[in-house]
């Protein structure tokens, strides 16, 4: 399978092939979803909440990221791998940016690395792609500003605020990302955006006339029961399915029932008769 690259991205916009985007953040599961064909695999802050189990992605380090790309990157055969920079590795200054980018490439395999916010992080932007990171911009709800925003809001919904959104998709797109993702604005700013950027949009939570769309896998595979966003579809209760198999093997040893025979290991009976 031919490598999923930023050129061959912008040519699925152009020819509208819808571009699918996971996050993933181990060996067995990205190896999985590069099997089923998934474009982009994010190794994404969100692992933060859904394997690490914190409240939001802010504790997330740059150390935990690296850890979950290396795997991840290991199992791409085909997707593009696109990793997280996580809260305040890239803020202090467009040096640190580079340093943390670097890293993740460098030492985690990531393809390319995806950040928060607006125009401006434009300057750290310009100063990645300049040293040859492909970077993905993130705008509307940005989740590391959680705080910042008041909680889990949609963004973008006045006329100054879908306007400032356009200005900073613009500013990204100047800056030279490759691709924006769009998280929770109504779906005719995502579409507003999507038509006036010459870069894929990938929409989570911004509706279905973005370039491509995202989902937090675990939302998908119903794995993560703390809670689940209206923009993301179950398509599978994997806690139930977790449950019921831990609930029968805890039955079957408490019971007796495994192992079985199939299970064990035998010696010779010449040898054993001897321990005896
Ligand atoms: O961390 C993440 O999973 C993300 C996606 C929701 C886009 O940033
Ligand atoms: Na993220």
């Amino acid at each position: 399978a031919t490598r999923v690259t930023v050129t061959r991205l912008r040519e699925m916009k152009r020819k509208g092939q819808k571009i699918v985007m996971l996050t993933a953040y181990d060996y067995p599961t990205a190896r999985l979803l590069d099997e089923a064909g998934v474009d982009v695999l994010l190794v994404g802050d969100s692992l933060g909440m859904v394997v690490l189990g914190y409240e939001s992605t802010l504790p997330v380090t740059l150390a935990d990221v690296l850890h979950h790309t290396r795997p991840v990157a290991r199992a791409a055969e085909r997707a593009l791998v696109v990793a997280d920079l996580p809260f305040m590795t890239f803020q202090i200054s467009p040096e640190e940016a580079l340093r943390s980018a670097g890293r993740l490439m460098q030492e985690g395999g990531a393809h390319a690395v995806k950040l928060e916010g607006g125009r401006e992080v434009a300057p750290t932007v310009a100063r990645l792609v300049q040293a040859g990171v492909p970077v993905m911009g993130h705008l509307g709800f940005t989740p590391q500003s959680v705080h910042a925003l008041g909680g889990y809001r949609v963004q973008g919904r006045t006329e100054d605020a879908a306007r400032r959104l356009l200005d900073d998709a613009a500013a990204l797109v100047e800056a030279g990302v490759f691709a924006i993702v769009l998280e929770m604005v109504p779906r005719q700013v995502a579409r507003l955006v999507t038509e006036r950027v010459p870069v894929p949009t990938i929409g989570i939570g911004a509706g279905p006339e973005c370039d491509g769309q995202v989902l937090v896998l675990h939302d998908l595979l119903g794995l993560y029961t703390r809670q689940s966003p209206r923009f993301a579809r179950r398509y599978a209760d994997l806690a139930s399915v977790i449950r019921t198999a831990v609930g029968e093997y805890a039955d079957d040893v408490r019971g007796g029932a495994f192992p079985g025979p199939e299970h064990s290991f035998d010696m010779d009976d010449a040898v054993l008769e001897r321990l005896y």
